[in-house]
């Protein structure tokens, strides 16, 4: 996927309109070769102006140049979205030199007339606070960026698709009136920034925490969809994307951050599903802990979370969560069955001693995807309970054989760790969190799993 590649890679994007791919080039070399009107989301950090030292380039413009860089990017993104498409454009605080006096410029006032003049709509302004900064001396410690939402308006200039379902948050106490899943996650948002010598850290000195990137990821597409990030750094947009089943495009100037990427997004598995059933062979086959296992010990394992008949409750959880989400009366009696729907759901997930195939679900997912712990009871099981359905489809009609190929697959497809151990599988570190920093090795990716560009 390097300079070699760069224009098969393109060339393979424009003639069969499939990538998941990470480019080592300038973007705006990259953008002018992408097709009109492809890209639903792009969820991006720009270089700030502000000398940061990032491997390979240099942080640093007139400002005057840096504004033509970034008309260049952003007239190109106009080109490259659907209509309806979303732009996701976090930037820091400040162009320091911009100043007057020494004062300071916000990005953002640098970057929004330009998104106007080229066509887009400010949608919406995010902000990502966070703690463990730097102390400043002389003012106020910085505790936040922001994140501009634009909107490549269509022709009747209708709003975004924007899946709020997807991203719906646990109301600190439920009264009835909330909606069923959750409530709206609001434009202030807190994660942690990616600290140091945490699993998520790398060489580069910018990284975004996943869970920022897959909220929004999650809300502004769908699986299948392309998600680009012109300025990737360490891959944080694409490992996201790639984890929830997104096609993705990202490229950088730096080699060695190419590289690196390309490291951490070498994939646990493609998309929940296969999430899930690696999950389930972590926590349940392995027990969590480092160690062999035979191929037909987890095929055991897997069997019996999918095949557990009470899965066959996420159906009428999913019927009583259509009717109650819309009511078009809110009368007593629905407020109540909300009520204790909420409360069996979040009860069923606080139990010490899980063994309802929902919750067992749900744990493998959250062991996958953090963020999860911030849905309700209700949301958490239901996801869980659909997707175990979907996963015992997939699993129970194969024959044995077939299933402990697919094993055998998914957990070598992994290599940095899963090994083969003669006729056991070797489980060589523990690390939760969304994916892993894992490496497909050269064409041992599943064949069922296999994208186009790996
Ligand atoms: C703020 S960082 C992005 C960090 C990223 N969001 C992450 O999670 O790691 C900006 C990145 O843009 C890259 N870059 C700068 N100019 C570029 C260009 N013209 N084309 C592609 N990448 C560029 C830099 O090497 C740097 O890695």
């Amino acid at each position: 996927m390097y300079e070699a590649e760069k224009t098969s890679i393109l060339e393979s994007l424009r003639s069969s309109g499939e990538v998941r791919a990470l480019v080592n080039a300038d973007c705006r070399e990259v953008l002018r070769m992408c097709p009109p009107d492809w890209a639903a989301l792009v969820h991006t950090s720009p270089p700030y102006n502000i000398r940061r030292p990032y491997n390979g380039f240099s942080d640093t413009r007139e400002i005057e140049e840096y504004k033509s860089f970034l008309r260049d990017v952003i007239s190109q993104l106009f080109r490259v979205m659907k209509a309806g498409g979303c732009v996701f454009w976090q930037s820091g605080y400040t162009e320091s030199r911009g100043g007057a006096n020494g004062g300071i410029v916000l990005l953002d006032s640098i970057s929004l007339p330009i998104f106007a003049e080229s066509g887009f709509v400010l949608w919406d302004r995010i902000i990502w606070n966070y703690f463990g900064s730097m102390a400043f001396k002389s003012k106020f410690t910085n505790r936040h960026e922001t994140i501009l939402w634009l909107v490549k308006p269509g022709p009747n200039g209708a709003a975004p698709a924007f899946h709020l379902d997807e991203v719906r948050e646990r109301a600190v106490s439920y009264d009835g009136r909330n909606h069923i899943l959750g409530r709206n996650p609001g434009n202030v948002w807190q994660a942690d920034r990616v600290a140091y010598g945490s699993t998520g850290q790398t060489s580069h000195p910018a990284v975004f925490p996943e869970e920022i990137s897959e909220k929004i990821v999650r809300s502004c597409s769908q699986p299948g969809d392309v998600v680009l990030d012109p300025f990737v750094g360490s891959g944080t947009t694409c490992k996201v994307s790639l984890t929830l089943g997104r096609q993705f495009l990202g490229c950088d100037v730096s080699q060695a951050y190419i590289r690196e990427a390309d490291e951490r997004l070498g994939l646990w598995a493609y998309g929940e599903l296969w999430n899930l059933a690696l999950g389930i062979l972590v926590l349940y086959g392995f027990g969590k802990r480092p160690g062999a296992k035979s191929v037909a010990e987890l095929d055991k394992v897997l069997c019996l979370v999918c095949g557990d008949g009470r899965v066959r409750e996420a159906i009428d959880l999913e019927q009583q969560v259509q009717e109650l989400a819309a009511p078009v009366n809110e009368t007593a009696s629905l407020k109540r069955r909300k009520q204790e729907l909420w409360k069996k759901y979040d009860q069923l997930l606080h139990r010490d001693q899980p063994s309802h195939p929902m919750v067992l679900a749900d744990r493998a997912l959250c062991f996958c995807f953090a963020h999860r712990r911030r849905w309700n009871g209700v949301r958490r099981c239901l996801s869980a309970g659909v997707l175990l359905r979907q996963l015992g489809e997939e699993v129970l009609s194969r024959e044995e054989a077939s299933r402990v190929e697919l094993i055998r697959q998914l957990c070598l497809g992994s290599p940095t760790r899963f090994a083969p151990l003669g006729n056991l599988i070797e489980l060589k570190s523990v690390n939760p969190g969304l994916g892993c920093n894992a490496a497909w090795a050269e064409g041992t990716a599943p064949k069922d799993l296999q994208q186009v560009m790996f």
